[in-house]
């Protein structure tokens, strides 16, 4: 069957039209075979009857089990325990977050090939010496033509574990027309790479620039043909940086691999409390929350800003949090707590600049807002654990144990969760007034 794909979006369509109903181009529509990643570009017409070849599954040798360390403790625990052969990453983030770095810094005790199209030789081998990095098994090209790359690496001799490709928006296919980094480029150019993978055994990481809207056109377009997708998360402002899978065909999702940027590099992150700032006292509108990321407990602080507005559609702005998780909880406060919020613009922040995705931040996200509604601080000391229902009630979960030992044995006095709370209604008569708060020293960071 005839397809067509615009060479300036790759917006698909089975019939041809002049303007491409995507991107409004015109006369971009281009007569292609329908694109499928794991099967070449060839339609197959006119091609000879070819047997099926059956494969008893169990005696097939998993790749799993040829799993490889990268040598760094993070990314192996975010990628399921390592690379596996054959298998293809994007790792996407910002531009200046740091991606480069961190590729540099993970493979070290493996072959590497890393390819370039923005930094030159010097400037890669001037990074890695000053990031202390061995670079006997480092191989380096600037050459960005994805069949030359694919037949130098079968032409050449020696034996490569991880193949880098910085960006892929800087690498073309000879056979496409469109432009560096238009999605046509991007899809062809990784779909090979994906063949040579599979073929090869190479584990290959393609690293993928994202602006913060999430850029349509761009690496987003790949997610569902290769095996994994990092990203590389953080605020510029802050030096930490997140490392999440949001894709893994190798292993789960739910891990996080936390990073600070120093002076010398990525640093892996281990202590829970690092996000917390060493206050002795909270002002109001902030609540220290425990969350459960993959393996990980982790505590943060969540600030909330309540203040009147003369907006007909008073402002929301949520930075660090599900937006729309924010609203509900929200309306779920307004409805239980008969707080006239729709009179007030609300601001909430995660401090650290992360996104915390875990549904047991609720309960400390009420609590910060009822904080800073009521301009009650909360004591330093306690924490909130708990996922808030609609109907307004503190859902006990699985994982809330495992972060309640954990505040505990952190040093948290008061530990809120389902366990002495209800609902929305009972965490607010906890925070009454003044009177009802009790101080004392929170726990110590390091
Ligand atoms: P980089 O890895 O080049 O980001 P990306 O590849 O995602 O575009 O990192 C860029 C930033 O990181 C740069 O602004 C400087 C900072 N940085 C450090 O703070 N310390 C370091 O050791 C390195 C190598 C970079
Ligand atoms: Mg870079």
């Amino acid at each position: 069957m005839a397809f067509f794909i615009c060479s300036e979006c790759g917006f698909g369509s089975a019939s041809w039209m002049g303007k491409c109903p995507d991107c409004g181009q015109w006369n971009t529509l281009k007569e292609k075979p329908e694109f499928d990643p794991h099967r070449g570009s060839s339609s197959g017409k006119g091609e000879a009857l070819k047997k099926m070849s059956i494969t008893r599954l169990s005696k097939v040798e998993s790749s799993m089990n040829a799993r490889k360390s990268t040598g760094l403790f993070e990314i192996d625990r975010v990628l399921g325990g390592g690379i596996v052969p054959g298998e293809v990453i994007l790792l996407t983030g910002e531009p200046g977050i740091g991606k480069s770095t961190l590729v540099l810094q993970a493979f070290q005790d493996l072959k590497i090939l890393y390819i370039s199209g923005e930094e030159s030789a010097e400037q890669v081998k001037d990074r890695a010496d000053r990031l202390s990095i061995k670079l006997d098994n480092f191989l380096f090209s600037n050459d960005l033509q994805i069949e030359g790359i694919i037949k130098s690496i079968e032409d050449y001799d020696e034996k490569i574990d991880v193949i880098i490709i910085d960006s892929i928006q800087t690498i073309y296919s000879k056979d496409i027309e469109g432009p560096v980094a238009g999605v046509s480029q991007l899809k062809e150019t990784t779909k090979k790479i994906i063949n040579f993978a599979k073929q090869t055994k190479i584990t290959v990481l393609l690293i993928g620039h994202v602006t913060k809207g999430g850029d349509i056109a761009g690496p987003k377009t790949l997610e569902h043909f290769v095996d994994c997708v990092l990203d590389l998360e953080g605020e510029k402002v802050s030096n930490f940086r997140l490392l999440r899978a949001s894709k893994n065909r190798f292993g789960g999702t739910d891990e996080i691999g936390i990073f600070e940027m120093r002076q010398k590099g990525l640093r892996e992150i281990k202590n829970p409390l690092i996000f917390l700032e060493n206050n002795k006292k909270l002002e109001p509108g902030k609540a220290i929350i425990g969350v459960s990321e993959g393996k990980r407990t982790l505590f943060f602080e969540i600030q909330t800003l309540v203040v009147p507005s003369s907006l007909m559609n008073p402002r929301r702005i949520v930075k660090g949090l599900d937006y729309n998780k924010a609203l509900l909880l929200l309306a779920v406060v307004q409805k239980n707590l008969h707080f006239p919020l729709d009179k007030f613009d609300i601001f909430f922040n995660v401090v650290g600049g992360v996104n915390i995705k875990s549904t047991a931040s609720d309960l400390g996200v009420i609590a910060s807002l009822i904080s800073s509604f009521k301009n009650i601080a909360l004591p330093s000391t306690s924490v909130f654990i708990g996922e808030v229902g609609l109907l307004g009630e503190i859902r006990s979960s699985n994982i809330e144990e495992k972060i309640i030992f954990e505040s505990k044995r952190l040093g948290f006095k008061k530990i809120y969760s389902s366990k002495i709370l209800n609902s929305v209604k009972d965490l607010n008569a906890v925070i009454p007034s003044k009177e009802g708060i009790q101080t004392g020293s929170p726990p110590m960071r390091g």
